[in-house]
């Protein structure tokens, strides 16, 4: 037959293949190595005289190869098919662009806390963290607050009355030592209303000189509002050496506030009371919203209440019953503490205007400072 006519008829075959085999066994029939028909064709041509060949070789070969071609093109058109056909009836949808990656970020109150940790690193303070749940030994008494002294109203505690979890919290305490009295069932446990237990604990575990800083949150039972949480988060310097005074205490709170909030800042000492200083004083840096001035463009300024000052933290120069109290020789040593709210500084750093906002944990509002 005229390979013409039969490439003709080919393919209509392969155009009516309708899947892979069916398109293989066509391929068989023109063009398999023995008995194709193609294949006999052109093996054919090799009895032709001279001139025939060459005329009717041209033609043959242009024949195979619209097979050949044909084939090819069908091939890929039935794989892209079925290829298709499988993805519909998965459920993953592999052309779907991968997931991004959602970076995590800090709370802006760990953010707070290493900005404040790191600066004070550079002034030569350690940060060591102590137990959330607390003796009233280390947050009250070894703190020179007796059960029924005054100082303790400050303080609005949860205490902790099951017995159960006195019995763990004794275990956790276990590797604390120190010249605290034996755990005994008896004594209160609270949740710590302040990190100042950690200057206590911090002084039982090692000798002068000492430079810590105590991230920590503190719990205190009293009602919410923008500047009031339960639980919260202060941060306690102490610093034990020979030869430390109130300059070195104010030296190192002014640096601080320098460094955390930029160059001019101001800083005031008004003399406060604590239990565990002596002098004890109350330190404030003028507000970074007004400037000092107590007055923004439209009115009296919120974030200071129109005073002009942030009240940052409480400090003084360790007292020295406390000193006595660990072992340390209060005639040779003598160190400063200070202890104060984080949220307070990161709601500055962040523009914050209700301390809740940090705490509710809401993704919008974290994701947006
Ligand atoms: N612990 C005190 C409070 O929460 C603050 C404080 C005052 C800490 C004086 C100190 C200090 O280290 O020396 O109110």
């Amino acid at each position: 037959m005229d390979p013409n006519e039969l490439a003709d008829r080919a393919l209509d075959e392969i155009a009516a293949a309708a899947d892979e085999a069916t398109l293989e066994a066509v391929r068989a029939r023109y063009l398999g190595r023995k008995d194709g028909e193609l294949t006999r064709a052109l093996r054919g041509l090799k009895d032709l005289s001279p001139e025939r060949r060459a005329a009717e070789g041209a033609a043959a070969n242009e024949a195979k190869a619209r097979v050949d071609g044909a084939i090819s093109e069908r091939r890929a058109a039935l794989r892209a098919a079925s290829l298709e056909r499988d993805l519909g009836g998965s459920r993953e949808d592999l052309s779907l662009p991968p997931r991004t990656v959602r970076l995590g970020r800090l709370h802006p109150i760990s953010r707070t806390i290493r900005e404040i940790t790191g600066i004070f690193a550079t002034m030569g303070f350690e940060s060591v963290e102590g137990p959330e749940v607390e003796w009233d030994y280390y947050n009250f008494e070894a703190l020179n607050i007796p059960p029924d002294h005054p100082a303790r109203d400050k303080f609005s505690t949860l205490w902790i009355e099951n017995t159960a979890e006195v019995a763990l919290a004794r275990t956790a305490d276990g590797g604390s030592g120190g010249s605290a009295p034996a755990p005994a069932a008896s004594r209160p446990m609270l949740l710590r209303t302040h990190t100042s237990p950690m200057q206590i604990r911090v002084m039982e575990q090692r000798r002068p000189p000492v430079r810590v800083l105590v991230p920590g949150r503190c719990y205190r039972f009293e009602a919410t509002d923008a500047t009031h949480e339960t639980v919260f988060f202060q941060t306690e310097g102490l610093a034990i050496d020979e030869q430390l005074s109130m300059a070195d205490l104010k030296g190192v709170l002014y640096s601080a506030a320098r460094q955390l909030f930029g160059g001019a800042r101001k800083v005031r000492f008004r003399p406060d009371y604590f239990p565990f200083t002596e002098p004890s004083a109350e330190m404030a840096f003028d507000c970074i919203v007004c400037d000092g001035s107590g007055t923004t463009d439209e009115g009296n300024c919120r974030t200071c209440g129109a005073t002009g000052w942030i009240e940052w933290l409480g400090c003084g120069m360790v007292h020295p019953k406390a000193l006595e109290r660990v072992g340390y020789d209060s005639t040779r040593y003598q160190g400063f503490a200070f202890g104060g709210g984080v949220e307070r500084i990161a709601m500055l750093l962040t523009g914050t205007p209700d301390i809740r906002l940090f705490h509710e944990n809401d993704l919008r509002y974290l994701e947006s400072v």
